[in-house]
């Protein structure tokens, strides 16, 4: 069993299970959404409309021909799934691998669902355990050196994301710079995400702190570990 194939037995039974009448749909970004997308497209739903999360989850919808729409347009999401970096055992999740976390945060507090697909290497008992790249943080580009000066007083260890295939840092969809913090074990995530938010020029963290309703996890064996929140 490959990843790609947990990756796509988690995100179709999330969709098979969790679309149902739902119309507003958010949608999330990075490699195991994609599954999540064709799903729905399969589904062949005339009447829903689609939230994209990034420019990469716009494309994918356009490709797909399904409709698409803005939180401004619709502020309640009925349904949003997403991919995660990370799981802990109580839901929690590290996200932003793809720089995308501050749209896909805002979209899954406005949503009534949320349903994460991911595949066995996602799956912790702490963050921090398998995702060693650090929490990722959005930042205002012309405060970046003051918060990485606050997070190392913090005990982190933060790096500017830096692109590929172009000189210096990535620039978010948002126009903004991200910095991966290595926090180690993060064994109390609502702390960390509590003392990280207060510092100014943090637009947000990648962690999603009791913000789930159920985890799709695609397993070696070719089956699928649903874990709902308690
Ligand atoms: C995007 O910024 C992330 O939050 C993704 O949802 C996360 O990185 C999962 O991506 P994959 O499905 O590619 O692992």
């Amino acid at each position: 069993m490959s990843v790609e194939e947990a990756k796509k037995n988690a995100a179709y039974q999330a969709v098979d299970e969790n679309l149902m009448n739902n119309k507003i749909i958010g949608i999330g970004s990075g490699s195991t959404i994609v599954y999540a997308v064709k799903r729905i497209a399969d589904w062949g739903k005339q009447d829903i409309i689609c939230i994209p999360s990034s420019f990469q989850t716009t494309q994918i919808l356009i490709h797909h021909g399904l409709s698409i729409g803005s939180l401004n347009e619709f502020p309640v999401v009925d349904v949003t799934f997403d991919g995660a970096d990370e799981i802990d055992e109580d839901l929690n999740l590290i996200k932003g691998g793809g720089g995308c976390h501050v749209q896909e945060k805002i979209l899954a507090y406005n949503s009534k669902r949320v349903i994460i697909v991911a595949d066995f290497n996602k799956d912790s008992k702490v963050l921090g355990e398998k995702w060693k790249k650090g929490v990722p943080i959005e930042v205002i580009p012309s405060s970046y050196i003051p918060i990485m000066k606050k997070i190392e007083k913090m005990k982190g260890i933060p790096t500017l994301r830096m692109a590929v295939n172009k000189a210096g840092p990535i620039v978010t969809d948002n126009g903004n710079f991200i910095l991966d913090a290595d926090f180690s074990l993060i064994k109390n995530p609502l702390n960390l995400e509590l003392e990280l938010i207060r510092i100014p020029g943090i637009v947000e963290t990648g962690l999603f702190v009791d913000m789930v309703d159920g985890c799709y996890i695609g397993l070696e064996d070719g089956s699928v570990k649903k874990v709902l929140k308690k």
